[in-house]
């Protein structure tokens, strides 16, 4: 399909405005032959490289030869990811830097390095891409026909090398490209929950990646693959160790481990942080206070922060839980989260660095319900803080739960910036077991209007910087890799750290957008296959919601996070248990958070919050989180709130039996150790969704005294 460069602009800003564009047209790419395709282990991720059949041939006339002209180690990287590609896709790469331009070159470059780039003339072009941005363009030099991908940095130009390689991994036409990309995001953050000891908090794939008792001095080729995996996702920086963290990370020992990480990251871009534990000047340091208004205290954080910028010129910053489910804190001492965000800030200020002070804090002496704690918190701490320190929300204000309204922080704070935390690793989702893709959740969250600013303030343009500080913006993820084979533990939780890579570059892409670009460069490009994928990806999270926790029901989880434990009552907190969220009785269900409640509502803007607060406006999906109802509620359906409830369970572990027989029909269009390794996950899946609905059902029915209506049983 031949098309305009018009045409293709059209078609980028549809998909970015979250419109699919319907993919079959584009792409047209013959099916790979069934039943003779290689085995895959899945280590290589979204990065295969494989070849293309006919669409190559187009891309093949575009691409003859590579032109990097930078020294810098990162040009090298985009010399290597160029040719190792080309190569891969077609058996060769044709010849780089040759000493004359022919047609079919790709131009990759700055106007620093490149003296193609330079006489190209694109300064003001150049300058709305700003640092970590680029302009890929098919045009010609002289008589001959080139592509340039163009940027300020090499950074930049990495980036721009990864978006023109997927652009050819997905079938998409080459020849005429005018593209222009801008991270919307600063801080594009893996959060890595890792502890010294191998382990992985929240891990399922799999031990560590970090391999301390070899580092410095043996470093794993795992550590590149890794930060060039980032890279290609647009993520530019990762906290290694866990929140929970151990003082000894700041150890000088630890250190000189964490900067070899640190410089074998640096050429794709991707920076060091990481947690600090706020009682380090103690339990490190050997004071006898961690009180942020000691003198002796601040002196420690600044010695460490030179100590660390002395090992890693461009460490990023510290992330900081204090003060939550018992890591130590500012409000130990009696002071605000604002002073002990500060001591760290002016610490790592001298440097440029940043403080990530995580809003996830939950003190019982706040309020009697925990979702209404850190906004209560926080609001009144609004404008204390140094300009280098950000707060870290979760995207809901309990835990990451299947489903959450957005947090009220996002819009809340007006002099801080508010940066988002996201959770790839599926701790409440299916922990790898399951096949849940979470593009949809995210993409809800962040189209969500808060309504901060008037209609249409959604988290996304928040996060942006628009009724926020601009200056630090931001995403972080809770991310899945792990050691195992293909990194995630599930082939398909790869798309989860997929696809908060690229929300993190463009939280206005499309969920569907993400899912058909992953599946086609990770498992093929066949595009009825592909459609068939995008659709069971598209609709496992609804289909998660509905066999675990519909409606608005959170938290019906004991201490795995897996398994149903509806009946939990029994915790070190009364907030860890079930029956504090879900608060079931023979009277009915749910948590009252409206304005004849716990006022809960009230944290959101209006009209949100009386749109919450009505309900017979509350969306149903969160029916039972601002709402407590009788069994006999009716809902828009006609039916009653338990009739749905049963029917929301039942569809949901349908819904899982049907992706398994969609799954099973495409064996022979997936390579078969994929295949299987994916079936093997979903028959557990099919087991689960259904012990979901038999016991939650079950412990409900016990209250609502009604039988599970025949058809659900
Ligand atoms: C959840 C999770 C913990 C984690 C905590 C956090 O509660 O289960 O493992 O430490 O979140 O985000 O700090």
């Amino acid at each position: 399909m031949n098309m305009t460069r018009r045409d293709f602009v059209a078609v980028g800003l549809a998909s970015a405005a979250g419109l699919w564009v319907g993919g079959a047209a584009l792409h047209g790419v013959a099916a790979e032959a069934p039943g003779q395709l290689p085995e895959e282990d899945g280590y290589k991720l979204w990065l295969r490289y494989v070849p293309l059949g006919d669409v190559a041939n187009g891309h093949r006339k575009v691409v003859q030869q590579i032109r990097v002209d930078g020294a810098s180690a990162t040009c090298g990287r985009i010399r290597d990811e160029l040719r190792s590609a080309f190569t891969s896709m077609w058996g060769s790469a044709g010849p780089l830097n040759g000493n004359a331009l022919e047609g079919g070159t790709v131009i990759v470059g700055t106007p620093g390095n490149s003296t193609l780039v330079r006489e190209l003339n694109w300064t003001s072009d150049l300058r709305v891409v700003g640092e970590e941005g680029f302009i890929i363009r098919s045009t010609r030099i002289g008589d001959k026909p080139v592509t340039v991908i163009a940027a300020n940095s090499d950074i930049g130009a990495l980036y721009g090398s990864f978006h023109f390689l997927r652009l050819m991994q997905t079938g998409r036409p080459i020849d005429r490209l005018d593209i222009t990309e801008r991270p919307a995001l600063q801080l594009r953050l893996m959060n890595h929950w890792d502890n010294p000891n191998g382990t992985i908090e929240r891990g399922y794939a799999g031990r560590s990646l970090w391999q301390w008792d070899e580092l410095p001095e043996k470093l794993s080729p795992r550590y590149a693959d890794y930060a060039r995996a980032c890279a290609s996702i647009g993520m530019n920086g990762s906290v290694i160790n866990n929140v929970n963290a151990n003082p000894r990370i700041l150890a000088p020992e630890n250190l000189r481990k964490v900067a070899a990480i640190a410089d074998g990251w640096r050429p794709y871009g991707v920076r060091m942080y990481l947690s600090a534990n706020f009682a380090a000047p103690m339990r490190l340091g050997g004071l006898p206070t961690a009180d942020p208004l000691d003198k002796g205290v601040m002196a420690w954080w600044k010695a460490k922060a030179d100590e660390i910028y002395g090992l890693i010129p461009d460490f990023g910053g510290f992330l900081v839980k204090a003060n939550s489910e018992g890591q130590p804190g500012p409000k130990t001492y009696g002071r605000t989260h604002a002073e002990g965000a500060n001591l760290l800030a002016d610490a790592l200020a001298p440097h440029q660095g940043v403080v990530m002070w995580r809003a996830f804090v939950y003190d019982e002496d706040v309020d009697p319900d925990r979702a209404k704690r850190a906004y209560l918190e926080f609001t009144q701490l609004d404008g204390r803080f140094r300009p280098n320190v950000v707060i870290q929300v979760k995207n809901g204000a309990i835990d990451f739960q299947p489903r959450e309204p957005f947090h009220p922080l996002f819009g809340a704070m007006k002099q801080t910036p508010v940066i988002a935390e996201i959770q790839p690793t599926q701790e409440y989702l299916g922990q790898a077991k399951h096949l849940v893709y979470l593009g949809p959740m995210w993409q809800e969250f962040l189209n969500a209007d808060t309504h901060a600013q008037g209609s249409g303030s959604t988290v996304a343009q928040i996060l942006a910087g628009q009724g926020q500080p601009s200056h630090i913006t931001g995403m972080a993820s809770v991310v899945n890799p792990g050691l195992d084979p293909n990194w995630c533990g599930h082939h398909f939780s790869q798309s989860n750290w997929y696809a908060c890579g690229r929300l993190s570059w463009n939280p206005g892409l499309s969920a569907a957008v993400i899912a058909e670009e992953w599946t086609r460069m990770t498992f093929t490009n066949d595009d009825k296959t592909v459609a068939v994928i995008r659709e069971m990806m598209m609709g496992s999270h609804e289909m998660f919601v509905n066999y675990t926790m519909p409606l608005g029901l959170h938290h019906l989880i004991g201490g795995d996070h897996y398994a149903p434990q509806a009946g939990n009552d029994r915790a070190p907190r009364a907030d860890w248990t079930a029956t504090y969220y879900h608060q079931a009785s023979e009277t009915g269900i749910g948590f009252d958070r409206t304005k004849r409640g716990n006022r809960g509502v009230e944290q959101y803007f209006p009209p949100r919050c009386d749109e919450f607060d009505d309900i017979t406006k509350c969306p149903e999906k969160f029916l039972l989180w601002f709402h407590r109802c009788g069994w006999d509620y009716r809902m828009k359906s006609g039916k009653t709130l338990w009739d749905e409830l049963c029917a929301k369970y039942q569809t949901g572990a349908e819904q899982a039996a049907t992706m398994q027989q969609t799954w099973q029909a495409l064996a022979g269009k997936i390579d078969a150790r994929r295949h299987k390794e994916v079936a093997d996950r979903l028959a557990i899946q099919v087991t689960d969704a259904a012990k979901w609905r038999d016991q939650i059902l079950e412990y409900f029915g016990r209250f609502s005294k009604k039988p599970v209506p025949r058809s659900h049983g």
